[in-house]
């Protein structure tokens, strides 16, 4: 028995979490194990009746779990920002999941964008707890522009003295922020995730050559722990290459390890080369703490109750959290079930080409979960 926290979140959150619930159930169903829901209700509307984004007391006891499973967070009724930052932020930082997998996967019959695509299958390994995400930042006025900053950053307790010079009427600034421990551990979980599933390249993603302090730290790191993986070839792309690279020579990459920030952009940027935002999943990892499970995409709030979105993200994300928990035949009854619905055609959402609705979608993965056996 697994008890899974589940938070549906906003927008078209709720329908592709019960799409991704129905398929887990269907999956658990076969491999002989049973899945506990317990659901939690944040998100915009608990924001709206109540002020609160996600209070301490569920954070307490979302940490009992190894799991989470969540639909998505975002409503145009909010400030953009505070539920992003209030929910999603606060519970990868909380929990500390300083690994964001993102698998990028072509699979057949889906519609690639790019030409003559090959065989696109690797995985971005995304740093998820630093760089410019940590939050230290802010705005100065004209006058006091001239005087020393002082930034005091709670997580770290990191201390940042900043001697900005400028005439204009007023400056902001953000800090991005890269320590040996953070680099070193994504780095690792990278190498030792390529050994793992015999993949031979990891290859970096940074902006060492004008970021220089902090991504030419990032790079030493990655080039210190690649002397403990002999085996394991190692190469550097600077993020502007890379995404011209996504595009031309998708089928190069097996491994990338990069920062919080490039790793955002470049992972929107691989979903549509995997045919989609509709297509791609995501996990949010504390190999040692609680991990989180939510696709790419967002809340889609104009699509909200149309029974219309593409669940597959969310159903694959659910695979990924099966595969962590450790019922890896489940999650590989559930890829075989997509990649089989998505080949066939005949059962996909608008932005596939097709005219079948969110449950109908979810109906067939379960369905075919069941044929299969
Ligand atoms: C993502 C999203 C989030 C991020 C936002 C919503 C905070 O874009 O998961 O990629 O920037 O990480
Ligand atoms: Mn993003």
């Amino acid at each position: 028995m697994h008890e899974i926290p589940v938070l549906p979140g906003d927008g078209i959150g709720p329908e592709i979490i019960d799409e991704g619930k129905k398929v887990i159930e269907a999956a658990a169903d076969v491999h002989n194990f049973n899945i506990k829901w317990k659901e939690y209700p944040y998100g915009a509307d608990h924001y709206l009746e109540t002020g609160e984004t996600i209070p301490e007391h569920a954070l307490k006891e979302l940490s009992k779990y190894d799991a989470i499973y969540l639909g998505g967070l975002g409503d145009p009724r909010v400030e953009p920002g505070v539920l992003e930052k209030g929910i999603l932020l606060k519970l990868r930082f909380y929990f500390d999941q300083y690994v964001n997998l993102r698998p990028i996967k072509l699979l057949p019959g889906a519609d690639c964008p790019l030409k003559n695509p090959g065989d696109i299958d690797f995985v971005v390994l995304r740093e998820n707890t630093e760089d410019f995400y940590v939050g230290v930042g802010g705005r100065a006025e004209k006058g006091k522009s001239q005087k020393t900053l002082e930034i005091e950053r709670e997580l770290y307790n990191l201390k940042f003295d900043l001697d900005i010079e400028s005439d204009s009427e007023e400056i902001a600034y953000q800090l991005g922020v890269i320590t040996q421990e953070g680099a070193e551990r994504i780095i690792e979980y990278a190498f030792d995730y390529a050994e793992k599933t015999n993949r031979e390249r990891v290859t970096g993603v940074d902006k060492a050559n004008v970021l220089s302090d902090i991504y030419g730290f990032w790079r030493e790191i990655l080039e210190e722990t690649s002397s403990k993986y002999p085996d394991i070839e190692h190469e550097y792309n600077y993020v502007d290459a890379a995404t011209m690279w996504f595009v031309k020579n998708p089928e190069w990459y097996q491994v990338v390890v990069t920062p919080n920030m490039f790793g955002d952009i470049i992972t929107d940027l691989g979903a549509m080369i995997q045919g989609g935002l509709g297509l791609a999943p995501g996990g949010n990892i504390n190999p040692n703490g609680t991990s989180m499970f939510e696709p790419i995409h967002g809340t889609a709030p104009k699509h909200a109750g149309k029974n219309k979105v593409n669940p597959i993200a969310t159903i694959w994300s659910g695979a990924l959290m099966l595969r962590h928990i450790n019922e890896d035949k489940a999650a590989d009854t559930i890829i075989k079930a997509i990649s089989e619905t998505v080949e066939n055609g005949k059962t996909l959402t608008y932005d596939m080409g097709g005219n079948a609705g969110t449950d109908e979608v979810g109906t067939e993965i379960a369905r075919r979960i069941h044929e299969n056996g």
